[in-house]
C-alpha cells in the first residue's frame, strides 16, 4: 500500500530525517517508533505531503505521489491524523464527524457505522468537541478520518496528552476498527508498549534514521528496545 524510498525532510540547512525507506502492505498496521525528536512527524507529515522541501520517492498502492499537495493525497485515500487533534471545539462530534466525509459525497451510512465504532461518541454527538476529554477527542478525529474512507491512514502520536488508561482505550479501539475494516494504518508513537501491541511489524527511528526493525514480537524481545524503549531489563 506505501512504499518509502530515500526519502530526506530537512528545516532550513538542518536535515532531520536521512533517507527513510519503509514499506506498509495492504492491511497491515506498522508502528514508526522512537523518542522526541527522532524525526517521527516530520516522516509521516512528508508522506502526507505537508513537507514540501522533502525528497525521495512514495508510491501509494503502486502510484507515485511523491510532491502530490496533502489534498491531493486525501483524495487518493492517503489520510493524516496530526499528534495535535485540530478539532473544531466549537462545533459538535457530529459536525467535526461530518467534515471529514468528502464534501462532494456525503456519506450518512458511514456516519452511522463511524459512530457504532466509537460508542463513546455516540453518546455524545451533540457535544461540543472542546468539551470532550483528550482520549475522547482522539475518537473525534480519528473518526473524521475515518468518514473519508481511507486506504492508508498516518496516525502522528495518538497517545499525545492521554493518561495510561485512556492510550489503552484509544489502541483498543484502532484494534477493533483493524477488526472491522481491512484498515491499513502507519503509527508514528514513543508509548511503545501501545504501538507494538497493536502493530504488525515496526521501524525504530533514532536521529532520523531507521535503526531496527522487525516484527513487533521480535521487537517486544530485542534487548535494546526493551532497554531504550519499554523500560526493561
Ligand atoms: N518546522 C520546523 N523547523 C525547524 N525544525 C523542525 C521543525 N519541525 C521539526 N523540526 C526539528 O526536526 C527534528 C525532528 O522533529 P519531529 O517533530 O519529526 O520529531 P518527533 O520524532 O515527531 O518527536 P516527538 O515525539 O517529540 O513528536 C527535531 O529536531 C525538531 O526540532
Ligand atoms: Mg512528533
Amino acid at each position: 500500500m506505501l512504499t518509502v524510498e530515500g526519502l530526506r525532510v530537512a528545516y532550513g540547512d538542518i536535515e532531520v530525517v536521512h533517507g527513510l525507506d519503509l514499506e506498509v502492505a495492504a492491511g497491515e498496521a506498522v508502528a514508526l517508533i522512537g523518542s522526541n525528536g527522532a524525526g517521527k512527524t516530520a516522516a509521516l507529515r512528508a508522506v502526507a505531503g505537508l513537507e514540501p522541501g522533502c525528497s525521495g520517492r512514495v508510491r501509494l498502492a503502486g502510484e507515485e505521489i511523491t510532491g502530490l499537495p496533502a489534498h491531493a493525497l486525501a483524495r487518493r485515500g492517503l489520510v493524516y491524523v496530526p499528534a495535535e487533534r485540530r478539532l473544531f471545539g466549537a462545533m459538535t462530534v457530529r459536525e467535526n464527524l461530518v467534515l471529514g466525509a468528502h464534501p462532494e459525497r456525503p456519506d450518512r451510512d458511514r456516519l452511522a457505522r463511524v459512530v457504532e465504532l466509537f460508542p463513546r461518541l455516540a453518546e455524545r454527538r451533540s457535544q461540543p468537541a472542546g468539551t470532550l476529554s483528550g482520549g475522547e477527542q482522539q475518537m473525534v478525529a480519528v473518526g473524521r478520518a475515518l468518514m473519508r474512507r481511507p486506504r492508508l491512514l498516518l496516525l502522528d502520536e495518538p497517545s499525545t496528552g492521554l493518561a495510561p488508561v485512556l492510550v489503552e482505550q484509544v489502541y483498543a479501539a484502532f484494534a477493533r476498527l483493524r477488526e472491522a475494516e481491512a484498515l491499513t494504518v502507519l503509527v508514528a508513537e514513543q508509548q511503545v508498549p501501545a504501538a507494538l501491541q497493536l502493530a504488525d511489524r515496526a521501524y525504530v527511528l533514532e536521529d532520523g534514521r531507521i535503526q531496527l526493525t522487525g516484527t513487533a514480537d521480535e521487537l517486544t524481545d530485542d534487548p535494546r528496545v526493551r532497554r531504550a524503549y519499554l523500560g526493561l531489563t
